[in-house]
Protein backbone atom coordinates (compact mmCIF):
# COMPACT_ATOMS: atom_id res chain seq x y z
CA UNK A 1 0.00 0.00 0.00
CA UNK A 2 1.54 3.56 -1.21
CA UNK A 3 2.47 5.46 1.76
CA UNK A 4 0.18 8.73 2.33
CA UNK A 5 0.82 11.81 3.67
CA UNK A 6 -1.67 11.46 7.24
CA UNK A 7 -3.13 14.68 8.43
CA UNK A 8 -3.54 15.33 11.76
CA UNK A 9 -6.74 17.93 12.75
CA UNK A 10 -5.81 19.05 16.03
CA UNK A 11 -9.19 20.00 18.75
CA UNK A 12 -9.30 23.88 17.67
CA UNK A 13 -9.43 23.36 13.79
CA UNK A 14 -12.52 22.86 11.98
CA UNK A 15 -13.75 19.33 10.89
CA UNK A 16 -15.16 20.47 7.28
CA UNK A 17 -12.33 18.85 4.81
CA UNK A 18 -12.79 15.62 7.42
CA UNK A 19 -15.99 15.65 6.54
CA UNK A 20 -15.66 16.13 2.84
CA UNK A 21 -13.11 13.48 2.54
CA UNK A 22 -15.10 11.23 4.12
CA UNK A 23 -17.67 11.83 1.54
CA UNK A 24 -15.19 11.33 -1.13
CA UNK A 25 -14.47 7.66 -0.05
CA UNK A 26 -11.37 8.69 2.42
CA UNK A 27 -10.46 7.14 5.49
CA UNK A 28 -10.65 9.03 8.52
CA UNK A 29 -10.24 8.02 12.09
CA UNK A 30 -12.20 10.31 14.49
CA UNK A 31 -12.53 10.05 18.57
CA UNK A 32 -15.33 8.54 20.44
CA UNK A 33 -16.52 8.40 23.73
CA UNK A 34 -15.48 4.95 23.62
CA UNK A 35 -12.72 4.62 21.73
CA UNK A 36 -11.22 5.89 18.31
CA UNK A 37 -12.65 5.15 15.19
CA UNK A 38 -11.69 4.49 11.75
CA UNK A 39 -14.34 5.60 9.83
CA UNK A 40 -15.30 5.39 5.96
CA UNK A 41 -19.10 6.02 4.13
CA UNK A 42 -20.95 2.54 5.27
CA UNK A 43 -22.31 2.93 1.57
CA UNK A 44 -19.39 3.18 -0.42
CA UNK A 45 -17.74 -0.62 -0.88
CA UNK A 46 -14.54 0.62 -1.89
CA UNK A 47 -14.18 2.56 0.88
CA UNK A 48 -15.11 0.11 3.41
CA UNK A 49 -12.18 -2.16 1.52
CA UNK A 50 -9.93 0.95 2.10
CA UNK A 51 -10.78 0.39 6.28
CA UNK A 52 -9.25 -3.30 5.91
CA UNK A 53 -6.36 -2.54 4.36
CA UNK A 54 -5.57 0.67 6.55
CA UNK A 55 -6.09 -1.85 9.61
CA UNK A 56 -4.00 -5.01 8.05
CA UNK A 57 -7.14 -7.57 8.32
CA UNK A 58 -8.99 -9.29 6.26
CA UNK A 59 -12.85 -8.11 5.18
CA UNK A 60 -14.38 -10.60 7.38
CA UNK A 61 -15.48 -8.56 10.49
CA UNK A 62 -18.93 -7.05 10.63
CA UNK A 63 -18.47 -3.58 11.35
CA UNK A 64 -20.21 -0.95 13.50
CA UNK A 65 -22.39 2.04 11.49
CA UNK A 66 -22.11 5.39 13.29
CA UNK A 67 -24.75 8.05 12.53
CA UNK A 68 -25.71 11.30 14.30
CA UNK A 69 -28.54 12.57 16.11
CA UNK A 70 -31.59 13.42 13.57
CA UNK A 71 -30.30 11.19 10.95
CA UNK A 72 -33.23 9.06 9.60
CA UNK A 73 -31.97 5.70 10.77
CA UNK A 74 -34.76 3.93 7.57
CA UNK A 75 -31.62 4.81 5.21
CA UNK A 76 -29.67 1.85 6.77
CA UNK A 77 -32.21 -0.07 9.06
CA UNK A 78 -35.32 -2.28 7.83
CA UNK A 79 -37.32 -1.95 11.22
CA UNK A 80 -37.12 -1.11 14.64
CA UNK A 81 -38.23 -3.35 17.28
CA UNK A 82 -40.09 -1.86 20.30
CA UNK A 83 -37.51 -3.14 22.86
CA UNK A 84 -34.89 -1.17 20.45
CA UNK A 85 -36.60 2.12 20.57
CA UNK A 86 -36.76 1.92 24.33
CA UNK A 87 -32.89 1.28 24.25
CA UNK A 88 -32.41 4.12 21.64
CA UNK A 89 -34.23 6.61 23.60
CA UNK A 90 -32.57 6.13 26.67
CA UNK A 91 -29.06 5.29 25.97
CA UNK A 92 -28.07 7.46 22.54
CA UNK A 93 -26.36 9.26 21.82
CA UNK A 94 -23.86 6.75 24.17
CA UNK A 95 -21.47 3.94 23.82
CA UNK A 96 -24.58 1.16 22.53
CA UNK A 97 -24.69 -0.62 19.48
CA UNK A 98 -27.51 -2.17 18.47
CA UNK A 99 -27.89 -5.01 16.19
CA UNK A 100 -30.51 -4.16 13.59
CA UNK A 101 -32.15 -5.70 10.59
CA UNK A 102 -30.06 -4.04 7.55
CA UNK A 103 -31.78 -2.23 4.47
CA UNK A 104 -30.63 -3.57 1.23
CA UNK A 105 -28.51 -0.80 0.28
CA UNK A 106 -26.04 -1.65 2.93
CA UNK A 107 -23.41 -3.39 1.50
CA UNK A 108 -22.19 -7.04 2.82
CA UNK A 109 -18.60 -5.62 2.87
CA UNK A 110 -19.83 -3.29 6.06
CA UNK A 111 -22.17 -6.01 7.50
CA UNK A 112 -19.82 -8.74 6.88
CA UNK A 113 -21.99 -11.15 4.99
CA UNK A 114 -24.52 -10.49 7.41
CA UNK A 115 -28.50 -9.19 6.81
CA UNK A 116 -28.27 -7.27 9.96
CA UNK A 117 -26.41 -3.95 10.79
CA UNK A 118 -24.53 -2.11 13.98
CA UNK A 119 -25.85 0.83 14.55
CA UNK A 120 -24.14 3.12 16.98
CA UNK A 121 -24.54 7.17 17.99
CA UNK A 122 -21.75 8.50 19.76
CA UNK A 123 -22.25 10.98 21.55
CA UNK A 124 -18.54 12.58 21.43
CA UNK A 125 -18.76 16.38 20.12
CA UNK A 126 -16.52 15.85 17.11
CA UNK A 127 -18.06 12.73 16.35
CA UNK A 128 -21.06 14.09 16.10
CA UNK A 129 -20.25 17.31 13.88
CA UNK A 130 -18.19 15.19 11.55
CA UNK A 131 -20.95 13.04 10.94
CA UNK A 132 -23.42 15.44 11.29
CA UNK A 133 -21.31 17.50 8.23
CA UNK A 134 -20.63 14.14 6.14
CA UNK A 135 -24.14 13.50 6.23
CA UNK A 136 -23.09 9.11 5.15
CA UNK A 137 -23.31 6.57 7.81
CA UNK A 138 -19.98 5.85 8.41
CA UNK A 139 -18.70 2.61 9.32
CA UNK A 140 -16.23 2.47 11.86
CA UNK A 141 -14.03 -0.68 13.52
CA UNK A 142 -11.49 0.61 16.37
CA UNK A 143 -8.53 2.59 14.94
CA UNK A 144 -6.02 0.38 16.15
CA UNK A 145 -3.89 -2.12 13.88
CA UNK A 146 -5.43 -5.57 13.46
CA UNK A 147 -3.79 -6.60 17.24
CA UNK A 148 -3.39 -3.52 19.14
CA UNK A 149 -5.50 -2.36 22.22
CA UNK A 150 -8.10 -0.26 20.80
CA UNK A 151 -6.59 3.33 20.69
CA UNK A 152 -8.19 5.71 23.60
CA UNK A 153 -5.57 9.09 22.49
CA UNK A 154 -5.03 10.42 18.70
CA UNK A 155 -1.42 9.33 19.71
CA UNK A 156 -2.15 6.12 20.00
CA UNK A 157 -4.06 6.40 16.05
CA UNK A 158 -0.93 7.67 14.72
CA UNK A 159 1.32 4.99 16.00
CA UNK A 160 -1.11 2.69 14.42
CA UNK A 161 -2.09 4.54 11.76
CA UNK A 162 0.11 7.19 10.53
CA UNK A 163 0.53 6.62 6.24
CA UNK A 164 -2.17 4.42 6.05
CA UNK A 165 -5.21 6.91 6.18
CA UNK A 166 -6.34 10.39 4.79
CA UNK A 167 -6.31 12.20 8.57
CA UNK A 168 -6.87 11.58 12.41
CA UNK A 169 -9.07 13.94 14.11
CA UNK A 170 -7.94 14.67 17.55
CA UNK A 171 -11.01 15.12 20.29
CA UNK A 172 -8.52 14.53 23.31
CA UNK A 173 -8.63 11.16 25.63
CA UNK A 174 -11.55 9.04 25.36
CA UNK A 175 -13.81 9.36 27.84
CA UNK A 176 -15.17 5.27 28.46
CA UNK A 177 -12.17 4.07 27.11
CA UNK A 178 -13.95 0.38 26.22
CA UNK A 179 -15.67 -0.25 23.23
CA UNK A 180 -19.42 0.15 23.10
CA UNK A 181 -21.55 -2.38 24.24
CA UNK A 182 -23.41 -4.35 21.60
CA UNK A 183 -26.94 -5.74 22.21
CA UNK A 184 -29.30 -7.97 19.29
CA UNK A 185 -32.41 -6.99 19.14
CA UNK A 186 -33.71 -9.05 16.11
CA UNK A 187 -35.08 -11.49 18.53
CA UNK A 188 -37.49 -11.94 21.30
CA UNK A 189 -34.95 -12.01 24.48
CA UNK A 190 -32.27 -8.92 23.95
CA UNK A 191 -28.78 -10.53 23.58
CA UNK A 192 -25.88 -8.84 25.02
CA UNK A 193 -23.02 -9.87 22.74
CA UNK A 194 -19.93 -7.30 24.11
CA UNK A 195 -20.18 -5.66 27.71
CA UNK A 196 -19.01 -1.93 27.77
CA UNK A 197 -19.88 1.59 28.98
CA UNK A 198 -24.12 0.63 29.00
CA UNK A 199 -24.00 -2.19 31.58
CA UNK A 200 -25.91 -5.14 32.05
CA UNK A 201 -27.74 -3.98 34.84
CA UNK A 202 -28.80 -0.28 32.88
CA UNK A 203 -29.71 -2.63 30.04
CA UNK A 204 -31.92 -4.76 32.22
CA UNK A 205 -33.65 -1.59 34.25
CA UNK A 206 -34.67 -0.35 30.60
CA UNK A 207 -35.78 -3.45 29.11
CA UNK A 208 -36.05 -6.23 31.60
CA UNK A 209 -34.74 -9.68 30.42
CA UNK A 210 -31.44 -9.72 28.72
CA UNK A 211 -29.40 -12.77 27.75
CA UNK A 212 -25.91 -12.91 27.92
CA UNK A 213 -23.98 -14.75 25.02
CA UNK A 214 -21.73 -17.12 26.61
CA UNK A 215 -18.43 -16.64 25.32
CA UNK A 216 -18.57 -12.76 26.58
CA UNK A 217 -17.61 -14.55 30.04
CA UNK A 218 -15.71 -16.93 28.71
CA UNK A 219 -13.01 -14.32 27.18
CA UNK A 220 -12.18 -16.34 23.77
CA UNK A 221 -14.47 -15.24 20.98
CA UNK A 222 -14.50 -18.61 19.46
CA UNK A 223 -12.66 -22.34 20.21
CA UNK A 224 -9.53 -23.00 18.73
CA UNK A 225 -11.23 -25.52 16.79
CA UNK A 226 -13.66 -23.73 15.13
CA UNK A 227 -11.11 -21.41 13.69
CA UNK A 228 -7.46 -23.46 13.61
CA UNK A 229 -6.12 -21.46 11.36
CA UNK A 230 -6.68 -17.88 12.69
CA UNK A 231 -5.86 -18.42 16.31
CA UNK A 232 -3.60 -14.98 16.64
CA UNK A 233 -5.99 -12.49 15.18
CA UNK A 234 -8.97 -13.91 17.85
CA UNK A 235 -6.77 -15.18 20.57
CA UNK A 236 -4.22 -11.94 21.03
CA UNK A 237 -6.79 -9.47 20.81
CA UNK A 238 -5.91 -6.45 23.19
CA UNK A 239 -2.84 -8.21 24.00
CA UNK A 240 0.30 -6.52 24.71
CA UNK A 241 3.72 -8.18 23.63
CA UNK A 242 4.67 -9.76 26.68
CA UNK A 243 3.22 -12.40 28.69
CA UNK A 244 0.05 -11.22 30.93
CA UNK A 245 -1.55 -13.46 33.38
CA UNK A 246 -4.58 -12.42 35.34
CA UNK A 247 -4.57 -13.10 39.44
CA UNK A 248 -7.80 -13.89 41.41
CA UNK A 249 -7.69 -12.99 45.14
CA UNK A 250 -7.63 -11.41 47.87
CA UNK A 251 -4.44 -8.67 47.93
CA UNK A 252 -2.36 -10.59 49.81
CA UNK A 253 -2.56 -14.02 48.23
CA UNK A 254 -1.78 -11.75 44.45
CA UNK A 255 1.22 -10.01 46.61
CA UNK A 256 2.36 -13.50 47.31
CA UNK A 257 2.32 -14.62 43.88
CA UNK A 258 3.52 -12.27 42.17
CA UNK A 259 6.89 -12.10 44.97
CA UNK A 260 7.47 -16.26 44.52
CA UNK A 261 7.25 -15.54 40.79
CA UNK A 262 8.98 -12.84 40.07
CA UNK A 263 12.36 -14.22 40.10
CA UNK A 264 11.74 -16.28 37.33
CA UNK A 265 11.09 -13.12 35.42
CA UNK A 266 14.19 -12.94 33.30
CA UNK A 267 12.98 -9.58 31.23
CA UNK A 268 11.34 -6.79 32.62
CA UNK A 269 8.34 -7.58 35.22
CA UNK A 270 5.12 -5.62 34.47
CA UNK A 271 1.86 -5.21 37.24
CA UNK A 272 -1.57 -4.16 35.65
CA UNK A 273 -3.56 -2.92 39.16
CA UNK A 274 -5.62 -0.97 40.97
CA UNK A 275 -4.25 1.31 43.41
CA UNK A 276 -5.61 -0.43 46.15
CA UNK A 277 -3.50 -3.36 45.35
CA UNK A 278 -0.62 -1.10 44.26
CA UNK A 279 -0.40 0.52 48.02
CA UNK A 280 -0.93 -2.93 49.93
CA UNK A 281 2.69 -4.31 47.69
CA UNK A 282 4.35 -1.20 48.56
CA UNK A 283 4.34 -1.41 52.18
CA UNK A 284 5.10 -5.50 51.78
CA UNK A 285 7.75 -5.32 48.95
CA UNK A 286 10.45 -4.02 46.84
CA UNK A 287 8.84 -2.62 43.49
CA UNK A 288 11.69 -0.86 42.05
CA UNK A 289 12.43 -3.49 39.48
CA UNK A 290 8.81 -3.70 37.96
CA UNK A 291 6.46 -1.34 35.71
CA UNK A 292 3.38 -0.53 37.46
CA UNK A 293 0.36 0.46 35.95
CA UNK A 294 -1.88 2.19 38.01
CA UNK A 295 -5.64 2.29 36.45
CA UNK A 296 -6.50 3.92 39.41
CA UNK A 297 -8.92 2.68 42.64
CA UNK A 298 -11.39 -0.20 43.19
CA UNK A 299 -14.26 2.76 44.12
CA UNK A 300 -13.88 4.44 40.70
CA UNK A 301 -14.42 1.54 37.96
CA UNK A 302 -15.09 4.37 35.05
CA UNK A 303 -11.31 5.92 35.86
CA UNK A 304 -10.22 2.69 35.50
CA UNK A 305 -11.57 1.33 32.60
CA UNK A 306 -10.87 4.70 30.85
CA UNK A 307 -7.04 3.81 31.69
CA UNK A 308 -7.32 0.07 30.52
CA UNK A 309 -6.07 0.14 27.00
CA UNK A 310 -3.40 2.82 27.72
CA UNK A 311 -2.17 0.74 30.06
CA UNK A 312 -1.27 -2.11 27.96
CA UNK A 313 0.24 -0.16 25.54
CA UNK A 314 2.32 1.04 28.11
CA UNK A 315 4.23 -2.17 28.45
CA UNK A 316 5.01 -2.62 24.98
CA UNK A 317 6.91 0.76 24.80
CA UNK A 318 8.59 -0.69 28.45
CA UNK A 319 9.60 -3.34 26.81
CA UNK A 320 7.44 -5.94 29.69
CA UNK A 321 8.02 -9.20 29.23
CA UNK A 322 6.19 -10.69 32.34
CA UNK A 323 2.75 -9.05 33.26
CA UNK A 324 0.61 -9.66 35.96
CA UNK A 325 -2.62 -8.20 35.75
CA UNK A 326 -5.28 -8.08 38.88
CA UNK A 327 -8.65 -9.96 37.50
CA UNK A 328 -11.60 -7.73 38.70
CA UNK A 329 -15.08 -8.28 40.59
CA UNK A 330 -17.27 -9.32 37.63
CA UNK A 331 -20.09 -7.04 37.63
CA UNK A 332 -20.84 -3.65 36.32
CA UNK A 333 -18.72 -1.99 34.00
CA UNK A 334 -15.61 -4.02 35.54
CA UNK A 335 -17.46 -7.12 33.21
CA UNK A 336 -16.58 -5.21 30.45
CA UNK A 337 -13.10 -4.72 31.62
CA UNK A 338 -12.61 -8.03 32.51
CA UNK A 339 -13.94 -9.38 28.99
CA UNK A 340 -10.94 -6.86 27.52
CA UNK A 341 -8.47 -8.32 30.25
CA UNK A 342 -9.30 -11.88 29.66
CA UNK A 343 -8.69 -11.78 25.78
CA UNK A 344 -5.11 -9.89 26.55
CA UNK A 345 -4.00 -12.75 28.95
CA UNK A 346 -5.71 -15.48 25.88
CA UNK A 347 -8.29 -16.19 28.66
CA UNK A 348 -5.71 -17.04 31.68
CA UNK A 349 -6.91 -16.38 35.07
CA UNK A 350 -5.06 -17.96 38.28
CA UNK A 351 -7.07 -18.18 41.46
CA UNK A 352 -4.35 -17.76 44.41
CA UNK A 353 -6.38 -18.02 47.27
CA UNK A 354 -5.54 -20.70 49.34
CA UNK A 355 -7.96 -23.21 49.17
CA UNK A 356 -10.58 -23.24 52.12
O1 LIG B 1 -17.13 1.63 20.57
C1 LIG B 1 -17.14 1.02 19.51
O2 LIG B 1 -18.03 0.22 19.19
C2 LIG B 1 -15.99 1.34 18.53
C3 LIG B 1 -16.13 2.80 18.11
C4 LIG B 1 -15.19 3.17 17.01
O3 LIG B 1 -17.45 3.08 17.77
N1 LIG B 1 -16.01 0.46 17.40
C5 LIG B 1 -15.66 -0.86 17.51
O4 LIG B 1 -15.65 -1.55 16.31
O5 LIG B 1 -15.37 -1.36 18.54
P1 LIG B 1 -14.93 -2.97 16.14
O6 LIG B 1 -14.92 -3.25 14.66
O7 LIG B 1 -13.61 -2.97 16.77
O8 LIG B 1 -15.92 -3.97 16.76
C6 LIG B 1 -17.13 -4.23 16.11
C7 LIG B 1 -17.81 -5.42 16.71
C8 LIG B 1 -17.26 -6.69 16.15
O9 LIG B 1 -16.95 -7.58 17.21
C9 LIG B 1 -18.39 -7.23 15.31
O10 LIG B 1 -18.40 -8.60 15.31
C10 LIG B 1 -19.63 -6.63 15.95
O11 LIG B 1 -19.19 -5.37 16.37
N2 LIG B 1 -20.73 -6.43 14.98
C11 LIG B 1 -20.87 -5.44 14.08
N3 LIG B 1 -21.95 -5.63 13.31
C12 LIG B 1 -22.53 -6.76 13.74
C13 LIG B 1 -23.67 -7.51 13.35
N4 LIG B 1 -24.45 -7.13 12.34
N5 LIG B 1 -23.94 -8.64 14.02
C14 LIG B 1 -23.15 -9.05 15.05
N6 LIG B 1 -22.05 -8.39 15.46
C15 LIG B 1 -21.75 -7.27 14.82
MG1 LIG C 1 -11.74 -3.52 17.51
Amino acid sequence: MSKIDTRWIREDEPLLDAALALRAGQVVAFPTETVYGLGADAMNEDAVRAIYSAKGRPSDNPLIVHIYPGFDIRRVVQSVPAKAQRLMDAFWPGPLTLILPRREDVPYVTTGGLETVGLRMPSHPKAMELLRLADVPVAAPSANRSGRPSPTTASHVWEDMQGRIYAIVDGGPCEVGLESTIIDVTGDVPLLLRPGGITLEMLRSVVGDVEVEPSVAKGLAISKEEHPRAPGMKYRHYAPKGALVLLKGSDGSKTRYLAEHLPDVHGKAGVLASSEWIAYMRRVMDLSAVHIEDLGSRTQPDIMARRLFGALRNFDENACTDIFGEALQEDGLFMAMMNRMRRAASGVILSVDPES
